[in-house]
């Protein structure tokens, strides 16, 4: 995946209002093809209304990153996918990338500032706040992903999982239309994925997540895609989909099971205890 650090715009957000009824995100016929020649994405079509919560799963090398980073202009570029109703083509990027709200799968992909407190605030800075608003946003997003204690740290210095939740925190200062999420769950500890869960389930922002956390997208994601080898072989229902056996089965993808030795533990002995 390339380097990228998005450089949010201080543009005036496009008039919603006016947009109500339109898709927040539209993507029609999309191709894709690396510069080494590897066809990534075949024509893949569907959109998105504000409200929903989609996820995007499919096995390793699907294509789901290579579609997120779509979303805002970082690859393509074109009039297959649009956001608002604007084609992702350069000129409409600075408006773009203030309404969809990226965050990437690899957290060093996204974190470029000396400290936690730098990396949040950029968003907001570069779109010409105040700084006593980017300040409420810093405080704000970092409370969001429980991670107010951590403004003066070094970002990368932080374990994988308080750099997942700083991630987020940079994307929500910046009060996007859209998250966009990939992989926001992989590497946090449990008590991290369900408050992340929670937190996901709160905000009214609609949402593209990839994951392959089935069990997330079922409590999450009214609707899910399925995409492998670049295709999307599946878009509907979350219960259908994750009920349907052979179609998991057949895209690499299947349901966490408990192994039979596991559901009936004996009793827990604790080292050093008699
Ligand atoms: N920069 C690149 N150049 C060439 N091929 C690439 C590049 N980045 C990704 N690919 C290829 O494109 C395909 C899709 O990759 P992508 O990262 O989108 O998959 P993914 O569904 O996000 O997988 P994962 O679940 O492992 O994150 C893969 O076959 C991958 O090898
Ligand atoms: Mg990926």
């Amino acid at each position: 995946m390339p380097v990228y650090h998005p450089r949010p715009s201080s543009a005036a957000l496009p008039p919603l209002t006016e947009a109500r009824h339109t898709p927040v995100i539209e993507v029609s016929h999309l191709h894709f093809s690396y510069a080494d020649g590897h066809k990534a994405l075949h024509d893949i079509t569907f959109s998105i209304h504000a409200g929903e919560k989609v996820a995007l799963v499919g096995p390793n090398g699907a294509g789901k990153s290579t579609l997120m980073l779509h979303l805002n202009g970082i690859l393509g570029g074109d009039d297959h996918v649009r956001v608002y109703d604007l084609p992702t083509i350069k000129a409409n990027l600075p408006r773009i990338r203030a309404l969809v709200g990226l965050v990437f799968q690899n957290p060093d992909d996204q974190l470029f500032s000396p400290t936690v407190l730098e990396d949040v605030a950029f968003g907001p800075l570069h779109m010409g706040l105040p700084e006593a608003d980017v300040r409420q946003r810093v405080q704000a997003a970092l409370a969001q992903v429980g991670m107010s204690a951590y403004a003066q740290r070094l970002s990368h210095h932080l374990s994988v999982g308080e750099k997942k939740r700083i991630t987020i925190a940079t994307v929500l200062s910046m009060q996007p239309e859209l998250l966009a999420l990939d992989e926001p769950s992989a590497g946090l500890d449990p008590r991290a994925r369900r408050q992340l869960i929670e937190l996901l389930r709160q905000l009214p922002q609609t949402m593209l997540i990839s994951t392959h956390d089935l069990l997330m997208v079922g409590e999450l994601c009214p609707r899910a895609l399925i995409i492998d080898t670049g295709r999307l072989v599946a878009d509907g229902n979350t219960a259908e989909i994750l009920s349907d056996a052979q179609l998991l089965h057949s895209h690499g993808l299947e349901l966490p099971h408990i192994p039979a030795t596991l559901r009936f533990p004996g009793p827990v002995t604790v080292s050093g205890s008699s």
